[in-house]
């Protein structure tokens, strides 16, 4: 343990950086038994800088230990956003002694470019790896080249066995692109998603393409995440999806609705890891756990951001509706300290449970409430003995749920963080509240994930009193269980 992390606003069993500024995840790839996680970084400031990778491994997602910085940059640019596969075949000659490397391939970004009014300042740059990702060597040019638009970035690659080829979604300004290769060095424009879909209040960004499976069927669609800044449904960044077919050359869909991956503010420019084994098969995705609105200006300083909770994402066809869920991992099972089976089968009006000694700032929850007929208000409380408070809740009138952080704490680094975070969402008679709480955020899994919403907050002193509510009439509440989680730091 390290005595930096008792910080006041310091996550426990969340990925942060050590120190200084982390944004996007970058080049998740699992390779002979580690996670990787690489992250935009700039390790001279807590704000947003001159973009290098930093680099964490772990072997469940949930304890990490920190590597020094895997990629520095150079005279073709910063390093933004991109991803790492294994190339297990060497199908570019990079590797060494009959392996095959690990290959980055990430946005070179010019400043002195993107300062004298250029337009191909964003080119995607390659480097590799002989040694499982502790040093890095770089490809000497950049192997696509911008055709001449600014926003040009952000390269997801992965090995795509159906067509026998590595296959490259970029964004660029309003739609993706993607791009074919059968050495990771040449690249192919195979086709163009999205000028005509989805959301269109800012710059796509992060884009992600892969299969998955229908729960509970032999069905497979493709998904295309892209996320957007601004123009997301609770201001500022977020993250959409699509669901549809690629032919090996390009995306398409019937879906004429925006989808949203979070419905709180802050999960942005997450993917999924490559290189998950087929023994497993599941989407295994991490996002960055703040909003462009405001992360610069949150009150931390050693260091700024921290990841989400790894989630593996499961399509599920609901009346005849795709719905891409975010379930948490079940390694994180692993941090349960104590279980407290909670003592409450019914609440009306505020119901302060008792949580004995656990620590409401770093645990888990679960409580199911059965809708009544009254058109009722229902969640979760959580307050402080500031009256700072944060609340979760159902409106079955509205058919809404909603994160209401508008009294949660500190909120004057900027106008945009007092919110109500509300999504429309069609209960069935029972509710599932799953929650994770880790010193400044909440992440609330609802109905095995079905809708999932993400927020930050920065409270006076810690909340340490749970109530739940029912606003008209009385509400049954069944398996209510709180955990105590450890700290892996
Ligand atoms: C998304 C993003 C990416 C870019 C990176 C720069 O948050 O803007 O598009 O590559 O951050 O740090």
């Amino acid at each position: 343990s390290n005595s930096y992390y008792s910080e006041q606003y310091r996550p426990q069993y969340h990925f942060t950086p050590d120190s200084m500024w982390m944004n996007d995840p970058n080049g998740m790839v699992f390779h002979e038994g580690e996670y990787h996680l690489f992250y935009q970084y700039y390790p001279d400031s807590n704000i947003w800088g001159p973009m290098h990778w930093g680099h964490a491994v772990s072997e469940d997602m949930v304890n990490w230990e920190h590597l020094p910085i895997a990629l520095y940059p150079d005279d073709n640019g910063y390093i933004f956003s991109g991803s790492a596969v294994v190339d297990k075949k060497n199908t570019s000659g990079l590797g060494q002694d009959g392996k095959g490397p690990m290959v980055a391939i990430f946005t070179y970004h010019d400043p002195v470019g993107a300062a004298n009014g250029e337009n191909d300042y964003q080119t995607q740059g390659l480097a590799f790896s002989n040694n499982n990702g502790r040093t890095w060597e770089k490809y000497p040019e950049p192997v696509l080249k911008n055709p001449g638009i600014a926003d040009f970035r952000d390269p997801k690659v992965s090995w795509v066995e159906e067509f026998s080829k590595w296959i490259m979604a970029l964004a660029v300004q309003d739609h993706i692109e993607f791009y074919a290769s059968t050495d990771l060095i040449n690249w192919e424009k195979t086709g163009e998603f999205g000028q005509e879909k989805g959301a269109h209040g800012g710059v796509w960004e992060c884009p992600d393409l892969f299969p998955v499976k229908i729960e509970g069927t032999n069905e497979t669609k493709w998904v295309l995440l892209v996320s957007i800044n601004p123009g997301g449904p609770q201001g500022g960044s977020a993250t959409q999806y699509f669901i549809g077919d690629f032919d090996g050359k390009t995306f398409s869909t019937t879906q004429n609705e925006e989808k949203w991956l979070d419905h709180g503010s802050d999960n942005y420019a997450g993917v999924i890891w490559n290189g998950i084994p087929q023994s497993d098969g599941r989407c295994l995705f991490i996002g960055w756990m703040s909003n462009w609105l405001y992360a610069q200006k949150v009150p931390t300083q050693r260091w700024r951001s921290a990841m989400t909770l790894p989630r593996q994402l499961k399509l599920r066809k609901i009346n005849g509706n795709y719905i891409l869920a975010s379930a948490p991992v079940k390694e994180l099972e692993t941090l349960r300290l104590k279980n407290r089976v909670l003592l409450v089968s019914e609440v009306s009006g505020y119901t302060l449970i008792p949580t004995a000694n656990i620590s409401v700032m770093q645990s888990e929850m679960l409580f199911n409430f059965k809708q009544n007929k009254e058109g009722n208000e229902f969640g979760i409380q959580l307050s402080n003995k500031n009256g700072e408070k944060i609340k979760i809740g159902y409106s079955q009138n509205n058919s809404e749920l909603y994160i209401d952080r508008t009294e949660a704490g500190t909120a004057n680094f900027s106008d945009e963080f007092e919110a109500v975070h509300r999504t429309k969402y069609i209960a069935k008679q029972n509710l599932q509240f799953h929650v994770f709480i880790d010193k400044a955020s909440i992440e609330v899994f609802v109905d095995n994930g079905n809708a999932v919403l993400t927020d930050i907050f920065f409270p006076g002193v810690s909340y340490n009193k749970v109530e739940l509510f029912s606003t008209k009439g009385s509400t049954k509440v069944t398996n209510a269980a709180i955990w105590q989680l450890s700290s892996v730091w």
